[in-house]
């Protein structure tokens, strides 16, 4: 099994760098329509099943590099110089050190980088940034090294900051091969050749909070502990074909239930775990009943939730008016 410096030199090694003066990249936020959830590889994030996204268009986070004037490594989120020992600033400048690393047994100097962050994703929106973050991140470190990556080996090193971080590199549908080699190199992202202008995606925060249980450690518990994990990989399976299927013959009634389907077993598994991994705020009960009672009524409406309280709904455009009144507090995703 290889280490995370090990993973990044072998897919940076065969490349020259040439060093530019500054880089700046965007990436997209992304929710997952068939979730990622418990890793086969801890170390190396490689889940354990496939997973499937769609992006949330000008959402995400864009990330400049550029030289550091005074010779010291410096992070800037949303505007604020971190100190070097806070955390976020710990993990960007130690993803960085796995480029610079490698890109060192090549012969380059060590510059030392300004790394400038910054989350346009509304604050409290109930969505992470960790997977545009880290997947911007990727892209202009590939670009401030003049390495013209493939959008594989982006996706392929982008997963060593975060699992959902190796989706965000594309735009659309993205599919996320969980692989099966042991040295992670199949366990990429892809986007798919489909587009589906009238699929609207809605916000809805519940709580602008941190979470509680970080993913990676619900990953572990759920893994380790929840008896439902044994059929969470199945469910996975099918859910997929049912995903995929969807989205070719753009049945929305299908991809919606099935988005929701996965959603909620997810929270069924970690709800199984002990202690028990429980993300949901009774508001985010209530929306779930008030979706589903709506759907009874015949609005074409389905939702789907990551490791928070804050739901996200999907429907088509010409239901958004409708959506829009039972939901005003809904924050539409333009994409
Ligand atoms: O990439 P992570 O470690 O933040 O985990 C993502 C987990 C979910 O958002 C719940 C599911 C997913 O596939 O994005």
């Amino acid at each position: 099994m290889l280490t995370k410096s090990e993973f990044a030199a072998r897919i940076l090694n065969g490349h020259t760098p040439s060093i530019k003066e500054k880089a700046t990249a965007f990436a997209p936020a992304n929710i997952a329509l068939v979730k990622y959830w418990g890793k086969r590889d801890s170390k190396l994030n490689l889940p354990v099943t496939d997973s499937l996204s769609i992006d949330l268009g000008n959402l995400g986070t864009e990330t400049t590099i550029e030289h550091s004037p005074d010779g010291q490594d410096t992070v800037i989120l949303n505007g604020n110089k971190l100190a070097q020992d806070d955390p976020f600033a710990v993990k960007v400048i130690n993803f960085v050190d796995l480029f610079r690393s490698a890109l060192n047994q090549t012969a380059i100097n060590r510059p030392a980088l300004t790394i400038t962050t910054t989350n346009n994703i509304p604050t409290g929106a109930g969505v992470a940034s960790s997977a545009s973050g880290f997947a911007a991140l990727t892209k202009a470190l590939d670009q401030f090294f003049g390495l013209a990556l493939a959008g594989r080996e982006l996706s392929l090193l982008a997963n060593l900051g975060s699992g959902s971080a190796s989706r965000s590199i594309f735009k659309g549908f993205v599919f996320r091969h969980a692989g099966t080699e042991s040295d992670g190199m199949d366990s990429y992202s892809e986007p798919l050749p489909c587009t589906w202008p009238e699929l609207k995606i809605g916000l809805i925060t519940v709580s602008a909070k941190a979470k509680r249980v970080s993913s990676r450690d619900g990953m572990e518990r759920t893994v380790a502990t929840s008896p439902l994990y044994k059929t969470w990989p199945d469910k996975v399976k099918e859910d997929m074909a049912k995903m995929l299927a969807a989205i070719k013959s753009k049945d929305f009634e299908l991809l919606g239930a099935t988005a929701e389907s996965n959603a909620l077993a997810m929270h069924e598994c970690m709800r199984a775990a002990t202690p028990p991994l429980n993300y949901f705020e009774p508001e985010t009960e209530a929306i779930i009943s008030k979706v589903q009672k709506l759907r009874q009524e015949g609005l074409s409406i389905y939702l789907t939730i990551d490791a928070g309280p804050n739901v996200k709904l999907l429907y088509l455009n010409k239901d958004e008016e409708k959506v829009k009144t039972e939901f005003p507090d809904m924050r539409v995703v333009n994409r």
